[in-house]
């Protein structure tokens, strides 16, 4: 039986997190994923607080415990105090890929010019790829679009599972490598 394929979907939020507002986030990002993922996986969410330390254990339980092959992180990515969503990534990282922020902010800032604030990255954690995305709701969309045609091959190139999109939302490029199991 291959390896169920897990998902980790994190909301950074201190108001989530004290349940005075509903995370709508996290919903957001599952929403995405369901409509674009042809491949079946299961989303493991968790809302937490903006604190670096709480961040980097969430981050590290779900790659190395809950064996997530990406986590999408939603908020914390912009200049306030609080705001350490990137910093906890980097730190758990044992690659940083910046790539991923700097295609995010060029798309991105075709819709709102604030999308400079944004700090989001993204890194290589054993098998797991980490995505930061911003708190707003609308912005998960807007950013995912602009990445996640590049995620399927960089999950394939740590060792993660093989993941498929719907090509009517999302053509995933991979620029070599058949699928598993077909000789070309
Ligand atoms: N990117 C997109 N695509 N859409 C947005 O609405 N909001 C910006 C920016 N990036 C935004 C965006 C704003 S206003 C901020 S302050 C930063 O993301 C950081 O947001 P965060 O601290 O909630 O992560």
């Amino acid at each position: 039986m291959p390896e169920e394929i897990r998902i980790g979907i994190v909301t950074v939020s201190d108001r989530a997190s004290r349940g005075e507002y509903e995370d709508r986030g996290g919903p957001a990002i599952r929403e995405y994923l369901d409509e674009i993922l042809t491949t079946p996986w299961v989303g493991v969410p968790r809302v937490i607080a903006d604190e670096q330390a709480q961040i980097e254990a969430t981050l590290c339980e779900l790659s190395d415990q809950q064996r997530c092959c990406l986590i999408v992180t939603t908020g914390g990515t912009g200049p306030s105090v609080r705001d350490v969503t990137p910093e906890a990534t980097e730190a758990v990282s044992e690659k940083v890929m910046p790539g991923f922020g700097e295609l995010m902010r060029k798309m991105s800032l075709e819709k709102v010019p604030t999308a400079i604030l944004s700090r989001q990255t993204a890194g290589i954690r054993g098998s797991c790829l980490i995505v930061n995305l911003p708190g707003q709701p609308k912005a998960i969309r807007e950013c995912l679009d602009a990445v996640f045609p590049a995620i399927p091959y960089c999950i394939d190139l740590i060792g993660g599972p093989y993941l498929e999109a719907d090509p009517q939302h999302i053509v995933v490029f991979r620029p070599k490598r058949p699928r598993p199991g077909i000789s070309w």
